[in-house]
């Protein structure tokens, strides 16, 4: 366990980073100017103080100065807001240990902490690798890094913005998070940004009075305010139009607005969890987006990896669907013949994980046998990579294409034509080497010894 002081003016940043670093088992205190910091680093031993830069009164730096002249071997962790470099390059020039720059990733400021903490002699720091959902399936160091994320920050009430592709789980994510944090008795309200007409955006989020306009038949509490307590889940939030981005911005520095037609304040507690399959970081270089609305909504950024960078995970998936749709077609379990399985492992999914939901959704629904073949399995072909349309290994192996020719040779011919020339393709993998052909065939080279005299290879 270690000590260590955290210097920021904003009370969500030192919140955010108190129950982050309490979480990983050290002893926190916070300081929201740099004055008070000084104070406190004077009458606590200290392992690290992390400082935002620009504070009013005493800035970051100064405070750096200070620190570096009383304490010199204490490690000064500097954040820096992304927008003002300059800032990190003075920080590293008066003794910063290291710098950030936020929006910052978890496990990012971990891993630095973690190196500036070393050099004190720390813990080391422990990770949570289960997946906070049993919903939510992945073995890949991909996902292992996003479970270990969302155990670390669902207790905190740092603001979160979810990215990537398409079907990727970024709801399911968001989801996740808000059932692992305190708020999760409370509710979890999906706000689609983009299907709420501009004109209506105030009174749909933040409600209406009676009669305050023509439709407004009663008192509304909105969405935020049904999330009040619980966690608004701004999806596509990307998609946000200027006067609307604007809007949502003053009520987050509020924390608090007024209902349409209403003159009294409603204050607010509501977590923000976005996501948004556009990359937002280069809309608000183009001034798409404005950048302090996504400072605030990215405190945390998290990145979903496409399906197609985590393969891996694609059996697990599978399975998991398979059982699923088996359940709800109310059909036995099934599973994939291994040419199945390989054209699903083939395929690059656009779609991401719901494509491929949705192909085993139909392959279960198709399958009149409780083995799923591959041309039960809807890919769009134009979609498809080149190698997935070739014919199957085993096709090739038997050298048969349709049933009539099947039925026609009978079982016991075609297995042994399949075994022949299984022998001779896994003789030809390992160069001839019968003993890792029959490793590779997985029996023993007594066994395999004796086919290749029963075909007279
Ligand atoms: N890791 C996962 N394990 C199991 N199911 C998953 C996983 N990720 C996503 N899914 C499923 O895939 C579907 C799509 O997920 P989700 O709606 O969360 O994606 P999204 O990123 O929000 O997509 P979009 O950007 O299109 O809204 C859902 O049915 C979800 O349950
Ligand atoms: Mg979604």
């Amino acid at each position: 366990m270690s000590t260590i002081l955290v210097v920021d003016d904003e009370l969500s940043m030192r919140e955010f980073l108190s129950i982050l670093l309490e979480k990983e088992g050290h002893q926190v205190f916070t300081a929201a100017n740099g004055q008070r910091g000084l104070e406190m680093a004077a009458n606590h031993e200290l392992d690290l103080v992390i400082t935002d830069i620009r504070m009013g009164g005493m800035s970051g730096l100064d405070l750096l100065k200070e620190l570096k002249d009383s304490f010199p071997d204490l490690p000064v962790l500097i954040i820096t807001a992304f927008a003002s470099p300059e800032d990190a390059v003075t920080a590293m020039k008066n003794g910063a240990f290291d710098y950030i720059t936020k929006p910052f990733k978890v496990d990012e400021i971990i891993t630095i902490i973690t190196t500036a903490l070393g050099a004190t002699g720390s813990a080391v720091i422990p990770t949570q690798l289960q997946s906070p959902s049993q919903d939510i399936i992945g073995q890949s160091p991909e996902m292992l890094k996003i479970f270990d994320l969302i155990n670390r920050i669902a207790p905190t009430q740092a603001n979160v913005l979810i990215y990537g592709e398409s079907g990727t789980g970024k709801e399911l994510v968001a989801q996740a998070i808000h059932n692992n944090s305190k708020a999760a008795s409370h509710q979890f309200v999906p706000i689609t940004c983009n299907a709420i007409p501009e004109t209506l955006f105030e009174s749909e989020l933040f409600g209406h009075v009676k009669g305050s306009f023509t439709g407004a038949t009663a008192n509304t509490i909105g969405l935020f305010g049904q999330a009040n307590n619980g966690t608004a889940f701004l999806d596509e939030v990307g998609e946000l139009t200027p006067l609307t981005q604007t809007k949502l911005l003053r009520v987050l520095q509020e924390r608090e607005f007024k209902r349409v037609g209403d003159t009294q304040i409603t204050k607010i507690n509501v977590r923000i969890i976005s996501a948004t399959n556009r990359d937002l970081e280069a809309e608000v270089m183009e001034g798409r987006f404005r950048e302090d609305l996504f400072y605030r909504l990215a405190v945390v950024p998290i990145r979903m990896p496409a399906l197609r960078e985590r393969k891996g995970d694609v059996p697990l998936l599978v399975d998991f669907f398979l059982k699923k749709y088996a359940a709800i077609f109310d059909k036995e379990v099934m599973e994939l013949s291994s040419y199945a399985m390989e054209v699903l492992m083939d395929y690059d999914y656009p779609g991401n994980i719901r494509e491929l939901e949705n192909i085993i959704e139909r392959g279960v629904a198709l399958s009149t046998s409780n083995i799923i073949l591959p041309e039960s399995l809807t890919l769009s072909s134009h979609r498809k990579k080149a190698g997935a349309s070739q014919p199957a290994l085993p096709e090739k192996l038997v050298g048969l294409h349709s049933e009539e020719e099947l039925f026609e040779e009978g079982l016991e011919k075609i297995v042994s034509r399949f075994e022949k020339k299984l022998l001779i393709c896994a003789l030809e993998k390992t160069h001839y080497s019968k003993m890792r052909a029959a490793d590779l065939l997985k029996i023993s080279f007594r066994s395999f010894r004796y086919k290749l005299q029963k075909h007279n290879l």
